[in-house]
């Protein structure tokens, strides 16, 4: 499981740590890194803006892209290296014959396809294509670092379990280790889009959180119909009208499938526009017996 690895005259067993990301690193990144400390002994930070989770309306070019500061932010947090392919090489088919690869770029490239139960829920509704983008990245990441872990945030809850799915159905040798929300003291959940916020949105989009914890007493309190615990949220959500809820629903937090009651366990997601901004967030509930 552990790598033997020389470092100057010694050899040592290292465990390497990676975390991926697009870049524009916040706490919640901070956290996820200061994760991958603790539990190995080389820890990488992936940044690369992936243009293949990107569909043809949506932020790509805004994206923002702060490579000095995140190498900063990386240094003072104790990364030991950080991986920032330019496009055209870690996709190749965005470039040309001179990609350095031996070979043809006549036919698109090999994509990872997520199962169609696992990305026609939630923001796969919305967002078609992006759970295949990030589901080929992904895989590409781990296979160019070949990591013992790699580190990945639960507020992109769906993310999380499609790439769970793919590591145990291609048999990846990586372990996955999801990573609790990190919120602001508003209830905000961190995120790079939240730079597109101004700061009266940012206090309107706490309400995500808000209706979040909403339903969340309520099934602390013995409720266990989806139907009720989502009219609570969407209730909540009404009382911003500026927020525009793409969805909210009840789903396994492994499996994706819809529930109408929350026996175990339920992800209750959202996703929502405020102006011209996403968000997502969400909470597991879970049955304490
Ligand atoms: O969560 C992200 O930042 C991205 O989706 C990821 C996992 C780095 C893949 O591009």
């Amino acid at each position: 499981y552990l790598r033997r690895c020389r470092f100057g005259q010694s050899t040592q067993d290292v465990a390497i740590g990676l975390v991926p990301t697009m870049g524009a690193l916040h706490i919640g990144h901070l956290s996820l890194i200061e994760r991958a400390r603790q539990e190995n002994n080389f820890v990488i930070v992936s940044i690369f803006v992936n243009p293949l989770q990107f569909g043809p309306n949506e932020d790509f070019q805004q994206y923002p892209r702060q490579l000095d500061r995140d190498r900063q932010l990386c240094q003072q947090a104790g990364v030991d290296a950080i991986f920032a392919p330019a496009a055209e090489e870690a996709i190749p088919d965005l470039g040309n014959a001179s990609s350095g690869s031996s070979m043809s770029r006549d036919a698109p490239s090999t994509a990872v396809v997520p199962p169609e139960s696992m990305t026609s829920v939630l923001c796969g509704r919305f967002r078609p294509g992006h759970f295949q983008g990030v589901a080929t990245i992904v895989t590409k990441l781990l296979n160019l670092v070949q990591p013992n872990r790699a580190y990945f945030g639960q507020k992109d809850a769906q993310q999380l379990a499609i790439i769970r799915r793919l590591v145990a159905d291609l048999n990846l040798p990586v372990e996955i280790v999801g990573c609790p929300i990190l919120r602001e003291a508003s209830g905000l959940a961190y995120s790079s889009r939240n730079q597109y916020l101004t700061p009266e949105q940012k206090s309107l989009a706490a309400v995500l959180s808000h209706s979040l914890l909403q339903a969340e007493k309520l099934f602390k309190a013995g409720e266990r119909l989806s139907a009720s615990l989502i009219a609570a949220v969407e209730a909540e959500l009404a009382t911003v009208p500026a927020i525009m809820p793409e969805y909210v629903e009840l789903v396994h937090p492994n499996t994706l499938i819809p529930l109408e009651n929350v026996e175990e366990v339920g992800l209750l997601a959202i996703a929502a526009r405020l102006g011209a901004t996403r968000l997502i967030d969400n909470v597991l509930l879970k049955n304490r017996k």
